[in-house]
């Protein structure tokens, strides 16, 4: 089996419902992923442990997933030098705000590439992620054309309004 090339992290399994779009596309795609449930700030040394250890694992793209104060991209991004992709959760206090603005307001020296809140960010995040490796990997490249070359003919035959 291929070794999982994006790391997929989620503060809890209630993201699960969010994050099923993100491991369809991958899979969509061909590209392979691992799946964790770890929290910043339930389990955070297990959060250093899995950032510190993902390059020489054969990672390649980190994707992180969390709601309310979303600190687990920022603190996933503090120890790897691999890219790290922030999904902000929508939450029912907020609306996923919180999410967004915790995941998004990094300080300068440790990027996150957020994306939108909830369902759609969660694709996007995926997409995103095969873009990356694209650039290095002629086959996933072709895969996100493929799939955008799909996409737009779908809008289109869909265009028409009778
Ligand atoms: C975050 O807190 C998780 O990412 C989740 O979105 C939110 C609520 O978690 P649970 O209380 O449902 O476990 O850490």
């Amino acid at each position: 089996m291929e070794k999982p090339r994006v790391l997929i992290v989620m503060g809890s399994r209630s993201d699960m419902p969010t994050m099923e779009g993100c491991m369809a596309q991958l899979k969509e795609m061909n590209v392979s992923y691992e799946v964790r449930v770890l929290s910043a700030h339930r389990t955070p040394d297990a959060v250093l442990e899995l950032s510190r250890t993902a390059k020489e694992k054969g990672i390649q793209v980190i994707i992180a997933a969390a709601g309310g104060a979303a600190h687990l991209a920022g603190v996933l991004a503090s120890s790897t030098p691999l890219p790290v992709i922030g999904i902000p959760i929508q939450t029912s206090a907020l609306g996923g705000m919180d999410s967004l603005l915790s995941t998004v307001q990094m300080p300068a020296g440790v990027p996150v590439a957020t994306v939108a809140i909830g369902k759609a960010g969660a694709k996007n995040a995926a997409i995103l992620a095969c873009q990356m490796i694209g650039l290095a990997d002629s086959r996933v490249q072709e895969a996100v054309e493929s799939f955008k070359k799909a996409q737009a003919e779908k809008v289109l035959a869909d265009s028409i309004v009778e």
